[in-house]
């Protein structure tokens, strides 16, 4: 059975409380100066991946009791629920299931009656023909050249997982392939990439979990009305237009070949998606091999996650960190700071993973409930934010607790900008934390401003899943901490219902009178704009 247990009535939330009082004054440079090893015992290891949360406003004490939250929680309970399929998506009564995309060691996996690792393998099998036969070249455009460009058709967890990891791992790009995301419904988006690529050599993946998104069905149709302006003719669609969704209906309904689809299931969440066929475009452009590493990656962190105590869990850890700061601490928001020019939507894509996730009010109780749950998590790459909102991280009024994130290896490696880059990383973890005095208050900086470091040997396909999975668990963790649904997304509902009652009163000339006056006068405002 799934924990449901009210985080704030256990023993543990009620000490934390009372120690938040008890450790304001706290200052982490005296923790450092006390104790040599604080370093080595707050710091964990995966592989050749360092986790250091040695710089963060905690104690032992603290450490302990959110370690007794973990429990109190049922968190253990939790995650072996989720690992063996049980219906744990309550809201949607589906499985959560994207560990088993990359678990290559299990053989069986019975959902429903139905052995999911069968499945699984092969739709993975189907990706992996796909692509030999695109990058040998025996997958021909309509006039007989081979595809170049890959145009992947999606939004949201549809587009920022593949968007994310594709950058990520430009380095592994196979030679001649370029990769584009169209996600947007303004129209400049595809307009725009169509300028950069040709007809003929171009696949477009039409990536959508329910092949209903608004945005996504409006781009597929320019995309192919474009291919047949191009020179293209219906009879060619089939080589252009791959699906890939858990709707079949749809995608045939679309035009789509049923052999040009790759499904996924309905266990697999949108923003846990990209382990799945909506990798297609990861797989096309950096090859299969590679996006089974990640797969192999990111099960590796998923059996850290399953099997290490909590006191040497890292995702636990995050997630705990996580709450101290939140729930006791009354930081609003978190931000995620790579320091990897290749890694720029990475904070993008967890911005999703963490708001869709855990920006809910309802707990699994059906009540509001009293306390915090998700921040808003936000980030862009070291040095350039440097330039930018760090002035706020070091002197402004709210704490926001940051991870940095580097590789220890560049994949350019041009004269020092590696340590250059590393040097800026390194001496803003310890400027947040030391501070500095000074008589002036404006140059004044208080310090003790937590962060975590994630320091790895290099970006790999492998490292990256690794990394990639680590965030997911956290999610998850602090889901079951705060007691609320982390697997559904009601809240972007609303806004898609009002959109269309929009849509209809923009196609008519008449004057707007049904809305309050703000939206009326908006919409009046635009259509006499539009003339
Ligand atoms: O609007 C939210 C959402 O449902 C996300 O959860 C999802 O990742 C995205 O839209 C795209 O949905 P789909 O893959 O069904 O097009």
């Amino acid at each position: 059975m799934f924990p449901q247990v009210d985080p704030t009535s256990t023993s543990s939330w009620q000490a934390l409380l009372l120690h938040h009082e008890k450790i304001q004054k706290v200052q982490m440079k005296d923790l450092f100066a006390k104790d040599p090893s604080r370093f080595n015992r707050y710091s964990i290891t995966l592989e050749a991946l360092l986790f250091d949360y040695s710089k963060n406003k905690v104690v032992d004490e603290t450490m302990t009791l959110l370690l007794q939250l973990f429990t109190s929680c049922k968190v253990d309970v939790a995650i072996k629920a989720m690992f063996s399929g049980e219906l744990i998506n309550k809201t949607e009564n589906r499985a959560v299931l994207h560990t088993a995309l990359r678990d290559f060691t299990s053989d069986k996996l019975i959902v429903d009656g139905m052995d999911i690792l069968a499945d699984i393998r092969s739709v993975q099998k189907q990706m992996k023909d796909f692509c030999f036969r695109l990058h040998s070249g025996t997958w021909k455009g309509f006039s007989g050249k081979p595809i170049r460009y890959i145009v992947n058709i999606g939004i949201g967890g549809s587009d920022l997982g593949p968007v994310m990891v594709t950058e990520a791992l430009k380095p592994y790009t196979i030679s001649g392939m370029k990769a584009f995301f169209v996600s947007n419904v303004d129209a400049t988006h595809l307009a725009e990439t169509c300028k950069q690529i040709n007809a003929e050599e171009t696949l477009f993946i039409i990536a959508s979990k329910t092949f209903t998104t608004q945005e996504t069905m409006a781009n597929a149709h320019s995309a192919r009305q474009w291919l047949l302006q191009q020179g293209a003719l219906e009879k060619d669609i089939a080589r252009h237009f791959v699906a890939v969704s858990t709707h079949e209906a749809g995608v045939k309904a679309f035009g789509i070949a049923p052999e040009n689809m790759f499904v996924f299931w309905d266990w697999v969440g949108g923003r846990y998606s990209l382990w799945s066929a909506i990798g297609l475009s990861i797989a096309c452009t950096i090859g299969y091999e590679n996006f089974e590493q990640l797969l192999h990656g990111a099960h590796t962190a998923d059996c850290h996650f399953a099997k290490s105590p909590p006191e040497k869990n890292i995702p636990v850890i995050m997630a705990l960190l996580g709450i101290w700061y939140r729930n006791f601490l009354g930081c609003t928001s978190e931000a995620i700071l790579p320091y990897d020019q290749y890694m720029h939507r990475f904070p993008a894509y967890f911005q999703q993973g963490n708001m869709e996730s855990n920006g809910k009010h309802a707990s699994r109780d059906g009540k509001l409930v009293s306390y915090a749950t998700g921040p808003v998590v936000w980030g862009e790459p070291g040095t350039n934010g440097q330039h930018a909102f760090y002035q706020l991280l070091h002197q402004g009024t709210d704490i926001v607790p940051c991870d940095f994130i580097a590789p220890a290896q560049s994949h350019n490696p041009w004269g020092n900008h590696h340590q250059l880059l590393l040097s800026n990383f390194f001496a803003q973890t310890e400027a947040l934390m030391l501070g500095s005095a000074h008589a002036d208050s404006n140059r004044v900086f208080e310090g003790n401003r937590p962060t975590n470091s994630f320091l790895l040997k290099k970006i790999t396909p492998y490292s990256l899943g690794m990394l990639t999975a680590l965030y997911e668990h956290k999610i998850f963790v602090q889901g079951v901490i705060w007691n609320i649904f982390s697997f559904d997304q009601f809240g972007v509902e609303l806004g898609k219902v009002l959109a269309k009652n929009v849509l209809k009163d923009m196609e008519h000339d008449e004057e707007v009178t049904t809305h309050d006056s703000s939206t009326n006068g908006l919409i009046n405002f635009w259509k006499k704009m539009r003339e």
